[in-house]
This record gives C-alpha cells, sequence and structure tokens, in this order.
C-alpha cells in the first residue's frame, strides 16, 4: 500500500506569467483512511485557465489557493480503497483532487465514469467541464439558429472545438479562430468548422472580415484582447456573446504595464447595435449536465463530436505545461497522466 503521495504546491504567486520557481513538488505521509471515506489515486489530471486566477490573491469568485497548499483541479481517479458504502474499489470517478497523487474524499464531490462510453480521460474534457461549458453556454446565451454565423476564438481548444461543432450540428455556419496553421487546419479538416482564421497573422482582421460576409450573430468569447478587437466591428443587430472567459488577460500585470482600455469602444458598439453580452460560470447551468452527458455521449458514438487531447506524462511535468496553456502551447484539451489506467 502507498505510504507517501506527491504533490505540486504553490509555492509563490506569479506576477505576471507563472514560471516554475512557483511551483514546488512535494511528498507527504499519506494519511490514514477516516470510516465513510474513499483513498484516490489520480490517474489524469486537467489542466485548465481557471488555476491561473487561483494562483493569484486578488479578489475572486472562489478563493485563493493558500501558499503551500497543494494546487488546485479536476481528476479522473481509481478508487484505490474505500470505508464508505457507496463507492468500491476500483471504480473510477471524476474528482478535485488537485495536482497530487493521491487524495483523500468523503465521496460528496464525485461522479462516477462509465468507461464503456469514451476513454475515461474525456471525464476532464469533451464530456467533463469544458464539453459542459461549450453546451451550457451556447445553449443558454448564444442561442444560434440555422444559417447564422458564430465564431469561437481557441477553437481547437477545450471550451473551442466543442462550441463549433455544436454549431454545425444545429445548422449554423461555424468560424473558428486558433493559433496557427495546423491548428487551424484541425479546426477545418478535422472538426468540420466551415473555416478557420489564424489570430497570429498580420491580416486576421480583414481574414475575419472576409470569413463573415454576413457578420457575426454570436461570439463565444473566450480570449478578449486583439481577437475581440478585431470581432467588435463585425458583430451584427442583436447578437449575442456569451463571455466565458478572456485567457489573453489572464497574465496582465497590471502594476508592470498598463493594459489597452476597450470599454468605452465596446460600450458603444454594445448599446448601438442592442447586443447581448452575458458572462456566465458553468455551474450556474448544472442542472442540464444530466442531459448534456447524455445528448454528448451520443454525438460522440455517431461522429458528430469529435475531440483532440494533449496528454503530457508525468506530475512533474504539470507546471511547464500550465504554463504552456497560456502561451498557446497545447493543442486539444490538456490533461496530465499522473498514473496508468491499471
Ligand atoms: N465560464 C466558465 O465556466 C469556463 C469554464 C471553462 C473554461 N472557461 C474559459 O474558456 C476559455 C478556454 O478554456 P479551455 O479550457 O478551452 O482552454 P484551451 O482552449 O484548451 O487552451 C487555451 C488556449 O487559449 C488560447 N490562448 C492562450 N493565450 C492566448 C492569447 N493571448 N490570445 C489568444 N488566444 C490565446 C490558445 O489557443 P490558440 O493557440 O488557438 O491561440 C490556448 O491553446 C478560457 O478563457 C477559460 O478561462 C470558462
Amino acid at each position: 500500500m502507498t505510504k507517501t503521495i506527491k504533490r505540486i504546491v504553490l509555492a509563490s504567486r506569479p506576477a505576471g506569467a507563472p514560471t516554475p520557481s512557483n511551483f514546488r513538488l512535494e511528498e507527504a505521509a499519506l494519511p490514514a483512511l477516516p470510516d465513510g471515506q474513499v483513498l484516490l489515486e489520480t490517474i489524469y489530471l486537467s489542466l485548465d485557465p481557471y488555476m491561473r486566477g487561483r494562483m493569484s490573491d486578488a479578489k475572486s469568485y472562489a478563493d485563493p489557493i493558500r501558499i503551500g497548499d497543494a494546487m488546485v483541479g479536476a481528476t479522473v481517479s481509481r478508487i484505490k480503497q474505500s470505508r464508505h458504502r457507496d463507492w468500491r474499489q476500483g471504480d473510477i470517478v471524476v474528482a478535485y483532487s488537485g495536482w497530487q497523487s493521491h487524495a483523500i474524499s468523503d465521496g460528496s464531490d464525485l461522479r462516477r465514469v462509465d468507461p464503456a462510453i469514451a476513454p475515461i480521460s474525456t471525464g476532464l474534457g469533451v464530456l467533463g467541464m469544458t464539453g459542459f461549458t461549450a453546451y451550457a453556454g451556447l445553449r443558454n446565451i448564444g442561442h444560434p439558429k440555422p444559417r447564422e454565423t458564430v465564431v469561437v476564438a481557441a477553437a481547437s481548444g477545450a471550451v473551442g472545438s466543442v462550441v463549433g461543432q455544436l454549431a454545425r450540428i444545429g445548422g449554423a455556419r461555424a468560424i473558428g479562430i486558433a493559433g496557427g496553421t495546423d491548428k487551424c487546419a484541425f479546426v477545418k479538416n478535422e472538426l468540420g468548422f466551415d473555416t478557420a482564421i489564424d489570430h497570429r497573422d498580420p491580416d486576421f482582421a480583414r481574414q475575419l472580415a472576409e470569413a463573415c460576409p454576413d457578420g457575426i450573430d454570436v461570439y463565444f468569447e473566450n480570449v478578449g484582447g486583439a481577437v475581440w478587437d478585431a470581432v467588435l466591428p463585425l458583430l451584427n443587430d442583436f447578437g449575442r456573446v456569451p463571455l466565458c472567459g478572456m485567457i489573453s488577460h489572464y497574465n496582465d500585470n497590471a502594476a508592470a504595464e498598463p493594459s489597452i482600455d476597450r470599454l468605452p469602444a465596446s460600450m458603444k458598439v454594445i448599446q448601438q447595435k442592442s447586443i447581448t453580452v452575458r458572462g456566465f460560470m458553468n455551474v450556474e447551468f448544472i442542472d442540464q449536465h444530466p442531459a448534456f452527458l447524455e445528448q454528448a455521449a451520443a454525438w460522440i458514438a455517431d461522429g458528430r463530436l469529435k475531440y483532440r487531447e494533449d496528454i503530457v506524462d508525468g506530475l512533474e511535468n504539470a507546471p511547464a505545461a500550465f504554463i504552456g496553456l497560456l502561451e498557446g502551447r497545447n493543442f486539444g484539451k490538456l490533461i496530465v497522466k499522473v498514473s496508468g489506467e491499471r
């Protein structure tokens, strides 16, 4: 039986982009398993942009990680030992174990994963939080109609890849924005978007306008910054903007460099074109989660919903992979393989 656990803790808070020195790999003794609890062994760890916010002590919707505490995060885990009547040794679950090889849970935060539906790693991506975010934001806020134009940024990533495919399934045109020719080719050729535009191309804004001759009806916002600047003039009257995230700003360091004030220009267009911009957190739609799981599993089975995972081997490589996520180095849903599936 395991005696020690490995974990990655927050060593210091980043100023701007995180660096390896903000993280520390530690070993700790495994506590005895209390009655009514389960011991989880992490198989896969999800790396997600929101973790950058938790590394900061700025006021937010969630408490910051304390210095010296393990980084937080969702995992696909195996129940290694159970002293809980509802959970059996060997069960595979989605948990919230954080950046650790093992964790103890009272079972209240666990969701069973059915390995018969899809590979278990999908519990963190297309069949997990990111797939659900795409579904909830598009369905409840974007409301795309057939033949409307839906644009999504970070289109090869975990959320964006699902947004565009769901828009297509509903009969809308899907335009993806991604960084680089390989990601754009994947978005168009593998995921089946109508087209994809490279935001790193100096001619990006003109190419986006050319790809949207009828304007943009729904812009699913994942990125902000220069991508928002290019989208804004193309939005149609009564356009809808599910505001999911703004990853291009997560490493902003206001103390070091003031950022561009986009507010007046954005508000002017939003008012004059009667646009709805609605921020959201996926959890506010959690009652729709069972319907999402059923629907997404069916779309995966019939080949209409595809996914790509970027799996990095070894917990010790999580910090570098996470730093890369904020620079666009991941290609697909970023996951760390912490231990073997069997
Ligand atoms: N509201 C919610 O409940 C919720 C839930 C989950 C995620 N989110 C948000 O959804 C967004 C996407 O998350 P994800 O998990 O799907 O990540 P992801 O797309 O799998 O990975 C992040 C991608 O963002 C792009 N990116 C990074 N820095 C950028 C920059 N400066 N400018 C433009 N693009 C940049 C990169 O793609 P390219 O190389 O293509 O640029 C990178 O690969 C994030 O903003 C995240 O915070 C929100």
